[in-house]
């Protein structure tokens, strides 16, 4: 992460930016400095792909993983109205994106591979010549794309749970079948129109993707309602690793922000 590059101001500047974003303080920002461009883009995309990393992890783990184990079901077409499941941790991902994409927020977010399931993420041009580095190093690239004239950072994007392993290798139109747990299964692709970022715009970009989270949960939440053959779980404050429970929205980003606060913290400690 290179959070660790900030220096002593921005990191001032950063704290306020960390709590508010954990929800422990309410949003209060009188500082004169806060219009100014505090940020590079390349900081404020690091912190929301981190935000990322937790949210997808959390996900395909607790929510995927646990609940395969009590019967639930996810599947790509989790939206059909025949089809009672959740979805399958990409399009969660791509429901995101496309919450962002409805918002005022200039915020741009991809999943692709070089292997990809689905045609249209594979991975072409220069973002597929940087992925071979990527690969290697597991550093994240920035740069700026003169095709889309957009500030663009590309993540590594990792096997972090043994569903996206077993998925993976096992789906109808996989184009690799010897994934690994560990492995780089692709790159998390962020853009953005401007080079830095004030206090406030570094804030917006925060928020749109735990928004984007929220609305997607949400709609899960909402397809579960009308499900007509398979159990509902139950939702509320408990886990799937519990039985079949599912966590309501608010304790499902409560635990996003406990644990990308701790994310985020070791990285400034560094
Ligand atoms: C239950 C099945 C399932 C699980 C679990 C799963 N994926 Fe996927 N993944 C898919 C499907 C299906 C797609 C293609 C979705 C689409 O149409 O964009 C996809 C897309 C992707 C892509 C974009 C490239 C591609 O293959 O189309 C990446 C990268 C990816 N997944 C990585 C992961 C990682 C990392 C995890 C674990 C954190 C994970 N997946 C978990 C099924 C799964």
């Amino acid at each position: 992460m290179n959070i660790t590059k900030l220096n002593f101001k921005k990191l001032l500047l950063f704290i306020p930016v960390f709590i508010v974003s954990c929800g422990g303080v309410p949003e209060e920002t009188t500082s004169a400095s806060t219009d100014k461009k505090a940020f590079s883009v390349a900081e404020v995309l690091t912190m929301v792909a981190h935000e990322n990393e937790v949210t997808r992890t959390l996900y395909t783990k607790a929510i995927v993983g646990g609940g395969k184990k009590q019967g639930f079901k996810f599947d790509e077409a989790w939206q059909d109205e025949k089809v009672e499941a959740g979805p399958l941790p990409a399009l969660f991902l791509r429901g995101i994106a496309n919450d962002i994409r409805k918002g005022d927020v200039p915020l741009g977010l991809y999943l692709s591979s070089d292997f990809p399931i689905s045609a249209s993420n594979q991975l072409v041009g220069k973002q597929a010549e940087l992925f071979k580095e990527i690969k290697e190093t597991r550093e994240p690239k920035h740069f700026y794309d003169e095709e889309s004239k957009l500030y663009t950072a590309m993540f590594a994007d990792v096997a972090g749970a043994p569903a996206c392993v077993s998925c993976h290798n096992n789906h109808e139109k996989t184009t690799k079948t010897d994934w690994k747990l560990g492995d780089v299964m692709g790159a998390t692709t962020w853009q953005y129109p401007a080079d830095s970022l004030s206090y406030t715009e570094a804030m917006n970009v925060l928020k749109a993707y735990r928004d984007g989270t929220t609305a997607v949960y949400n709609d899960y939440l909402e397809e579960i309602k009308n499900f007509k053959e398979s159990d509902k779980p139950e939702v509320g404050d408990k886990w799937p690793s519990s039985g079949k429970y599912l966590p309501a929205p608010e304790v499902f980003i409560d635990s996003v922000r406990k644990l990308s606060a701790y994310a985020t913290m070791s990285s400034l400690m560094k």
